[in-house]
Parts: structure tokens; C-alpha cells; sequence
């Protein structure tokens, strides 16, 4: 009888300890498969690569000169001042999805609007509500100058987008992988879009830093085909190759180490449905 009564309260403790609130799915989305860092926090060192400066995430401060205009990444810290601190709830979830700041000026790239029109609004409010619960950071960052035009907007406002369901493996790992914006980073930039979408995941993509993206189709020679899944995972968390050789930094494995082992099943699952493509 003892050992059963201790199952079954180890069980219940266990359920206890899973029920996540709306701050920790948030942590979870930013720290890890969103990998914001990845652009939004400071380093010593190299801009790209650089090991972030403890205790500055998310505080903005990296610049870029690309063609596209002079880059300049802000600080979304909750900072009164140099943070977004005075933004609500719903104007964070605005500028995720809509691409549009509370002084109603769009956002510009590389912030990839386009794959967070996709978040669900439970998801979405998750990620403002831990961005508001972060130490708030002051740090004066100046903003992006752009060369090229931006869009009037992406598209109509983003009024409700529903939970994902979970039980379908493929489409769960499809929405995580869309929010990681894989896709941003491994499809190649079209002839006058920004990427060329019938070529999606083919890699060849030209990045900061002379990196060059590579093929994630499931194509057997210039993809992933003929990649375990282990060796698929190990890339994704680790970045390391089936032949051992480490990828370059700017692929965001360093955020991306925290999936959880089935969201990350979800997102190899995913995975294995894209449609064979040569590299451009
Ligand atoms: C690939 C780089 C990149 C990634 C990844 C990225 N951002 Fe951004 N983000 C930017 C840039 C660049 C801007 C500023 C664009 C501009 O100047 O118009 C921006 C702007 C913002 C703003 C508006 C801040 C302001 O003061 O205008 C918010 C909020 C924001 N990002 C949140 C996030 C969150 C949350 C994530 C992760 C879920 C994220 N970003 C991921 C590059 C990125
Ligand atoms: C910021 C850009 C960026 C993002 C975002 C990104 N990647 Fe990458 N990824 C790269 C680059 C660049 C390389 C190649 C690095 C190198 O050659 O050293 C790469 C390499 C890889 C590789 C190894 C492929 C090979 O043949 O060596 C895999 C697998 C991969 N990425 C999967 C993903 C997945 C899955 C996601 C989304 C969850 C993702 N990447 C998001 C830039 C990115």
C-alpha cells in the first residue's frame, strides 16, 4: 500500500511541477526556439559569435552596415526609458505580429515579422508578459536607418490566431520551426522578395559575417535525407555536423540547446516533410 500511495503522490507532484504559467511558456519561447538573443543581446567580442555579456540579455546594442541600410538592434528590456518598459502587453504583441511600434512606425528587417504573424495570441502574450517581468536594462541604443523602403505594412492586422494542437507532431513542430524562423535563415533571397519561398529551406542564403546558409530539405545528397534524426538533433542543439566540424555561430544553436526533447521530435518530424531541393 506505502509504495502505491508514494506513486501515485510522486505522480501527482510531477503534474504539479509541469503546470508552467504564462511567464515561464514565454521564458521557454524567447530563451530558447524564438532565440531573440540571437540578435537583441550584447557581446563581448565578435558582433556575431561573441559570447553575450551576463546580465545585459535582450539590451540591444549590435549594429550592422548591410546593403539594406545601417542595422541597430534595440533593447527590449522593460528599461522605462531605453527598453520598452512604457509598452503594454498587447502593444508587444502588436509589434511581434504586425511589425508595428505603439508610435505606429513599422519595423524593418532582419526582425522577422513575417514568420511571428503566425504566433498564437496565447504564445504571443506569453512572450510580452516575460519580456516585462525581465530586469530592465538601461541601454540607449539608436535606431535602424534603412536604404530600402519599408512595406506600409505585413499585411492586415493580427486579430486571433489559436493554440496549435499538440498531438500532431508534424504540424507542432511546423509552428515551432516557423516562430524559430529557420526559414528566414535557409531559404534563399529571391530576384525582388526578400526570399525566394519556391526554393524554402534550399539554403545557399547569404549571411553577416561571409556564413552561408545550407540545405535543410529533405533532399538525400544537398539536404538532410540520408541524417539520422540524432544527427539532425545534434546539429540543431549542438552545431556540429555528422562529421564533427562545428557551424558557424550566427546559426542560433546556442538558444536553440533548450528545446525540450519532444518539441524537438516535433521539429525533426517537421522536418523530414519538406520537399526535396538541390542548393541553389
Ligand atoms: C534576426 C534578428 C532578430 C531576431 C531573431 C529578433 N529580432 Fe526583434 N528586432 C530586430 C531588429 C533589427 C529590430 C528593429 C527593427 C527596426 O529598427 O525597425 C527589432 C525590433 C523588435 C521590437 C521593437 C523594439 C523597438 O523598440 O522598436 C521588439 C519588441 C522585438 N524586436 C522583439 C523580439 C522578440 C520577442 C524576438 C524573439 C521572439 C525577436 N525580437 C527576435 C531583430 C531581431
Ligand atoms: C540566423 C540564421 C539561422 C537560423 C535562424 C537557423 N539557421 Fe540553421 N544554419 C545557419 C547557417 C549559416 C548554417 C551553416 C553554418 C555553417 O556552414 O557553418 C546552418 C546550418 C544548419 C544545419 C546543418 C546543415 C548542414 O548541412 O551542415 C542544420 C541541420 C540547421 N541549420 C537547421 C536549422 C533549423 C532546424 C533551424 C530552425 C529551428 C535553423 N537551422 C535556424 C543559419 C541559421
Amino acid at each position: 500500500m506505502k509504495s502505491v500511495y508514494l506513486a501515485a503522490s510522486l505522480i501527482a507532484l510531477s503534474s504539479v511541477a509541469k503546470a508552467e504559467t504564462i511567464a515561464e511558456r514565454g521564458q521557454y519561447l524567447v530563451t530558447t526556439i524564438g532565440g531573440c538573443g540571437n540578435c537583441h543581446s550584447p557581446r563581448q567580442g565578435e558582433l556575431i559569435g561573441g559570447t553575450i555579456i551576463p546580465g545585459t540579455e535582450l539590451s540591444g546594442g549590435a549594429e550592422l552596415d548591410e546593403d539594406i541600410g545601417h542595422l541597430s538592434m534595440p533593447n527590449i528590456t522593460p528599461d522605462a526609458d531605453t527598453g520598452i518598459g512604457q509598452w503594454t502587453n498587447a502593444q508587444i504583441v502588436t509589434a511581434l505580429r504586425d511589425g508595428r511600434r505603439p508610435d505606429g512606425k513599422i519595423l524593418g528587417p532582419p526582425m522577422p515579422i513575417s514568420v511571428y504573424r503566425n504566433l498564437s495570441d496565447n504564445d504571443a502574450s506569453a512572450i510580452a508578459t516575460y519580456l516585462l517581468t525581465m530586469k530592465p536594462v538601461k541601454h540607449a541604443v539608436p535606431r535602424s536607418v534603412y536604404k530600402i523602403s519599408l512595406p506600409e505594412n505585413y499585411g492586415p492586422p493580427v486579430t486571433h490566431v489559436d493554440d496549435p494542437s499538440r498531438t500532431d507532431k508534424v504540424a507542432y513542430g511546423g509552428y515551432l520551426a516557423t516562430f524559430g524562423h529557420c526559414v528566414v535563415c535557409h531559404t534563399p533571397a529571391g530576384k525582388d522578395q526578400p526570399s525566394d519561398m519556391s526554393r524554402a529551406f534550399a539554403g545557399g542564403r547569404k549571411l553577416p559575417n561571409g556564413s552561408v546558409s545550407r540545405n535543410i530539405t529533405s533532399d538525400p545528397e544537398d539536404g538532410l535525407g540520408k541524417w539520422t534524426d540524432e544527427q539532425i538533433k545534434v546539429a540543431i542543439t549542438d552545431g556540429k555536423r555528422p562529421d564533427g566540424t562545428a557551424l558557424n555561430r550566427i546559426m542560433a544553436f546556442d538558444w536553440y540547446k533548450g528545446i525540450t526533447p519532444s518539441d524537438l521530435d516535433s521539429i525533426v518530424a517537421y522536418l523530414r516533410t519538406i520537399p526535396p531541393q538541390k542548393t541553389p
